[in-house]
């Protein structure tokens, strides 16, 4: 009854995330899920991203039920339903119209690598360019277009041909502050001889969830989008992971005061786990022919639903965001006091999107399977899983945070030794 038997005689060995926590999950509830041998976790991984309003938010949960016993239509592609008029018009009221945004709403396919793909595709279309420059360290999404410009090695291998049409520039210090900002790009696009074709696009995230965690400085991001203005070149902001409060903002973007060409949002659009996704493109650029970027799941109206109540209630005034930044600084403040006891430690990300690279690149994984062995779900990030990163529920208690964070310095004490006490005046 409670074998896992089955998943390794049938599902293909492509799976990774329950090969790290072999639980067989049944409920969950806010920050806690539960398995069927009668343990606890304490999530802190939220989806990648999709649940930052936790399991089973009791407003969205209650929305989404009401509206499926009323008999409210599931599936209905790109058709008119009133729940699709009610996300657009509460998106527009509550997101849109406040940050004084002018954007069109296309709903690509339901996850993350479609927004990107149509980003990618509408941006070539516009401009009539083919080449797009994304950064080191990158991670848009698996499908040919999305991995193509996605740095990780392991995850292009798996594409089976070549990924062409696009470059990788350095992202925020990947020099650690030797090379200025741009100096080489704003260079070879300002001589005619560089050999450089001026690319249709350059897609960016604010902070790299999947590469590392590294967090763009707001006047780097600033300076990107000057650059990309100056040079008519469209700038396509993947907010993917970053996005829906993930670091404080509803927008990652708007710490930095810029206004992307082009936004991609998924994950936790709808607020409840559910599959859907939008792409934000600037009026001028909505140049698709109909059903030139087409899709079967575009009207999840479920996730119309569960996503208007979670705009309802979490962004109607700046309540959650205060709130989300208070959580913020005790995680980072948690996880400081962690990295403060090893030599070379540091934190990276911002907001809900921080954690820990350790200089020893085993340390992280190591320190996650220690954490799940004492109750908490945490993953890594970056290149080499060198980065041990945490990405709660927004909604997650003080109480809570506390927990995950001894959690992880009690794993991170078994893994490395105590913390040597006095390292963080010597940092
Ligand atoms: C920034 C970013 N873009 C795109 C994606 C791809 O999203 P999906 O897995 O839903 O295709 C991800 C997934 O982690 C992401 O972090």
């Amino acid at each position: 009854m409670s074998s896992t038997s089955i998943f390794d005689e049938l599902e293909s060995q492509v799976r990774s995330y329950c090969r790290n926590w072999p639980a067989t999950f049944t409920t969950a509830s806010g920050s806690s899920m539960h398995a069927e041998d009668g343990r606890s976790y304490l999530d802190f991984f939220a989806g990648a991203g999709a649940l930052n309003y936790g399991h089973n938010h009791p407003v969205l949960l209650e929305a989404l039920i009401e509206y499926l016993r009323s008999g409210g239509i599931v599936h209905s592609l790109d058709m008119h339903t009133a729940t699709k008029r009610e996300f657009l018009r509460t998106f527009r009221d509550r997101i849109l119209a406040p940050r004084d945004l002018d954007y069109k709403v296309m709903f690509p396919g339901p996850t993350g690598t479609n927004t990107v793909e149509s980003a990618l595709k509408l941006a070539r279309k516009v401009t009539g360019r083919q080449h797009i420059l994304s950064f080191t360290n990158a991670f848009h999404g698996m499908t040919l277009g999305a991995l193509s410009v996605t740095g990780n090695s392991m995850k292009r291998n798996g594409a089976g041909l070549p990924l062409t049409n696009s470059s990788k520039i350095p992202y925020d210090d990947y020099f650690s502050g030797a090379t200025e900002d741009f100096l080489w790009l704003e260079r070879v696009l300002s001589d005619s001889g560089s050999g450089v074709d001026k690319p249709a696009a350059i897609i960016v995230e604010s902070v790299q969830g999947e590469g590392g965690l590294s967090a763009a400085r707001p006047e780097w991001m600033r300076a990107l989008s000057e650059l990309c203005r100056a040079h008519e070149i469209l700038l396509i902001v993947d907010d993917v992971q970053a996005g829906c409060g993930r670091t404080g903002d509803f927008f990652s973007f708007e710490e930095a005061g810029i206004t992307p060409d082009i936004v991609c949002l998924s994950k936790s659009i709808s607020g409840f786990g559910l599959p859907m996704a939008l792409t934000l493109i600037r009026p001028e650029l909505d140049q698709f022919a109909p059903g030139e970027h087409n899709g079967t799941f575009r009207g999840h109206n479920p996730a119309f639903v569960t996503g208007t109540a979670a705009l309802n209630h979490f962004w109607s005034d700046d309540t959650f965001v205060g709130q989300v930044k208070e959580r913020g600084d005790e995680l980072h403040d948690g996880l400081s006091r962690i990295a403060n006891g090893y030599e070379g430690a540091v934190v990276k990300g911002r907001g809900f999107l921080t954690g820990i690279k350790f200089p020893d690149t085993s340390a992280a994984s190591r320190i996650a399977a220690a954490s799940y062995q004492r109750g908490l779900l945490v993953e890594t990030s970056g290149p080499e899983d060198e980065v041990l990163k945490t990405m709660p529920a927004l909604t997650i208690t003080s109480d809570e945070l506390r927990s995950g964070v001894d959690i992880i310095e009690a794993a991170a004490t078994e893994v490395l030794g105590a913390p040597v006490a006095g390292l963080a005046a010597a940092k």
